[in-house]
């Protein structure tokens, strides 16, 4: 098997990531799974986990204030301020038109660019699925030197 697909295969099963409780006091916790830097997010009463570090250039995502825009939770890179759904890792930016320049900016998309993985709670455990999605999303990019080779093969 090739090494991105080995990389990319599903994995064997859901990761513990933490007792609930211990994950809504920390609200934001950094774990690393199957080599994978993963943050765990819980927002008003939800719990998210995507890629650690920010698809555009690297930056954590720790620290990134949580807002909504345009009816979309994101989380607000802290290097550049990129938008980044919490729901399903789409890029989102607000921008005016050229050709109308005095009418407001709306908003767009940028596609799916962040990697999100999927949480689950059993009997007050959390746990973190790795995405198994079996193409290259941005965020990749920033997982080590896997995510660089895979990038390339793409
Ligand atoms: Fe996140 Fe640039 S590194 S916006």
């Amino acid at each position: 098997m090739e090494e991105s697909a080995e990389r990319l295969k599903p994995t064997a099963g859901p990761h513990l990531v933490g007792r609930k409780e211990d994950l809504i006091k920390a609200k934001r916790s950094f774990r690393t799974l199957e080599g994978r830097d993963v943050l765990v997010i819980h927002h008003q009463g939800t719990f998210y986990a995507m890629d650690f570090h920010c698809y555009h250039a690297g930056g954590p995502l720790q620290n990134g204030d949580i807002e909504e825009f345009d009816g979309k939770l994101c989380i607000v890179c802290p290097k550049h301020k990129y938008k980044i759904s919490l729901a399903d890792g789409e890029g989102i930016y607000s921008a005016k038109k050229p050709q109308a320049p005095e009418a407001a900016p709306t908003w767009h998309s940028k596609g799916i660019k962040q990697r999100i993985h999927t949480v689950t709670e059993i009997n007050g455990d959390v746990y973190v699925t790795l995405s198994c999605v079996p193409r290259f999303i941005d965020s990749d990019y920033f997982q080590g030197e896997k995510g660089r080779i895979e990038r390339e093969r793409f």
